[in-house]
């Protein structure tokens, strides 16, 4: 969470940061700023909220060829002024922005700092204070970032100005993420390859322990012992016009009508010239040789893996467990002879996941990412990676990226029966190329479901959302998808359970958004939707075509019962982003939260 940017060129800095800092700010809206290194001073720039309210704050008479930036999403201090970034040491000579949590802050402030008046509440000030006391103890700058960093514990991307150096950034890096830029009369640093993509394709990517002097017309990257590294640089993939909104009014309903478009792009990465899936036959191996799977992730990405454990233990019969990561870490379960783990996350750079896979490497297991970000944390420090192809999801609520991992999760499981030798009438590649026409359907239906959230969530306080084996799991998506950007107080139930306990919720009108896909399970699903009916629940019921009943609110195309969590979890992405929308919400940009979770 948080981005930082930095540039260093022939261009006056301020509108350079300024875009850029919108391109990150799905990492962090609480507050922002800037530092614009002038001809004697550098001065900062910061506000509590967005970078349009920021935007008010910059002086524009004030210029400079270097600077840096900063939007926050709040760790340690509360969303303020005060504890916004850039920092300045006390001497006014050293800023700093930091992306990260550092740990020791409290006894690095008790070991040097103690004569020291902190201005602010965050961790990150203790960085930079310490910085400018070992300079006036007689260190270069360099020598000062280094030792501090030396004893630093915890993450951090970091860029640093001297005033009384107008030539350079410095920067560095441990856990979370920071790429170098290159271009013709500039250089610059950021969190994100997209915030960047207006001035340049061109990035270095960092590894943590590295310390780099950003200079405008070349980089030195040295490890802490101040040995010299040797980097090439990459093309970033991107097209920057995937990054703008176009005509679509929010972000999450571009990506929501963009999944039929991410299905077919996934369908054609993951064939080989004969028309059959293939993966690498790396991840082939590491599927075969394991004995059991562990799959970890959180939120939305952990609801997807709920549904890849069905495909792979179903269709390969390989047995498979799904973990919370931020669980998983602390309380590890007894672990199988020969485990393979699969991290999926959208970002990559999610720090609960990457604490376990830092543990489980340690420990000598493999590990293969999904991911849709190429060259992100997690897809560089596990042996394999399998990329999602969603292109760019800027909507805090991940929808694409969801679709995205149960459809790669089908074709890892399907292709691992083949090579495990087992027998299957499905058709994968057809039966999703149904699915994708499916998702189509349901996309241009949206006004109908507009009005389902006209006739069941306008004044509610709370929901419910309920299934049994598929359709519970998509309840949970479609629970934390209301929640997370409507506000509204949902949660997702198997069926069979709310009357162990939940169902003492149910009052006049409570809205129960009841799935049913599965056609072994359909009567009992609908026996649960009753009993909560005749204590006064307002149902919804959305079946799948061949099993709807009169009275029900919303029927999806027919497709394959194992995809279609597929198809049904857009209904519930447009029931989520329509309640969001008429309570006047920030769709995009929901209270509280970040896209890219870099905090443990
Ligand atoms: C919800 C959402 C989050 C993420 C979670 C993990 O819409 O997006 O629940 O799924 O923070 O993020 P990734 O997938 O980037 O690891």
């Amino acid at each position: 969470m948080c981005g930082i940017v930095g540039y260093i060129g022939s261009r006056d800095v301020k509108e350079i940061l300024l875009q850029s800092l919108e391109k990150l700010e799905y990492r962090g809206y609480d507050s922002a700023g800037i530092a614009v290194k002038g001809e004697d001073e550098t001065k900062v720039f910061k506000e509590k909220g967005r970078i349009r309210d920021l935007r008010n704050k910059v002086e524009d008479d004030f210029e400079g060829k270097v600077g840096i930036g900063h939007t926050r999403w709040a760790t340690h201090g509360e969303p303020s002024v005060v504890n916004s970034h850039p920092h300045q040491s006390l001497d006014g000579r050293f800023t700093l922005v930091h992306n990260g949590v550092i740990e020791n802050y409290v006894q690095l402030k008790e070991d040097y700092l103690e004569d020291v008046n902190l201005v602010s509440d965050t961790d990150t000030e203790i960085i930079v204070q310490l910085i400018a006391k070992f300079a006036k103890e007689g260190s270069s700058t360099l020598e000062a970032f280094k030792k501090t960093l030396s004893l630093l514990h915890g993450s951090y991307a970091l860029g640093l100005l001297d005033n009384e150096d107008d030539h350079t950034i410095y920067a560095a890096k441990n856990k979370s993420p920071l790429l170098l830029g290159a271009g013709e009369d500039f250089n610059v640093i950021t969190s994100d390859a997209m915030a960047m993509l207006k001035l340049t394709n061109n990035f270095v990517e960092l590894m943590d322990g590295e310390v780099i002097q950003v200079m405008r017309d070349q980089m030195i990257i040295q490890d802490l012992e101040g040995n010299d590294i040797e980097r090439e640089s990459y093309i970033a993939e991107i097209d920057a016009s995937d990054t703008e909104l176009g005509t679509y009014p929010h972000y999450m309903i571009k990506e929501i009508n963009e999944q039929p478009q991410v299905m077919r792009k996934i369908i054609k990465e993951y064939q080989d010239d004969n028309g059959d899936f293939k993966i690498d036959d790396a991840i082939i191996k590491q599927l075969n040789d394991a004995d059991r799977l562990y799959i970890i992730a959180a939120g939305t990405s952990y609801h997807a893996g709920l549904i890849g454990k069905e495909y792979i233990e179903k269709w390969a019969g390989v047995p498979t467990e799904v973990h919370v990561a931020s669980e998983f870490v602390y309380n590890t379960p007894l672990l199988s002879e020969k485990p393979l783990f699969i991290f999926i996350s959208q970002s990559g750079e999610t720090a609960d996941s990457r604490a376990v896979l830092v543990d489980i490497k340690e420990k000598g297991y493999p590990a293969l990412t999904i991911t849709n970000v190429v060259g992100s944390t997690l897809s560089r420090e596990a042996d394999q990676t399998l990329i999602l192809h969603a292109g760019p999801e800027i909507a805090v609520a991940s929808t694409k990226a969801y679709v995205a991992q149960i459809a790669v999760l089908s074709i890892v499981a399907a292709v691992t029966a083949r090579e495990l030798g087992k027998k299957s009438d499905l058709n994968l590649m057809s039966e999703l190329g149904k699915v994708t026409t499916a998702i189509t359907s349901v996309i241009d239906d949206a006004s109908t479901i507009e009005e389902i959230v006209k006739n069941f969530l306008e004044t509610t306080r709370n929901a419910f959302f309920i299934g049994r084996t598929m359709d519970y799991y998509v309840g949970l998506e479609g629970a934390l998808k209301l929640k997370e950007i409507s506000y509204i107080q949902a949660e997702g139930f198997a069926g069979g359970e709310l009357k162990h306990g939940t169902i003492a919720l149910i009052e006049d009108g409570t809205p129960v958004f009841s799935l049913i896909t599965q056609e072994k399970v359909n009567l009992n699903t609908r026996g649960n939707a009753q009993e909560v009916a005749a204590r006064g629940a307002n149902v919804c019921t959305i079946a799948m075509e061949g099993l709807e009943q009169e009275g029900d609110s919303y029927i999806i195309p027919r497709v394959d019962e194992m995809l279609t969590p597929l198809v049904s979890v857009v209904v519930y992405q447009l029931i989520s982003y329509y309640a969001a929308l008429h309570r006047g919400n920030d769709v995009d940009k929901p209270r509280n939260l970040a896209k890219s979770v870099t905090v443990e």
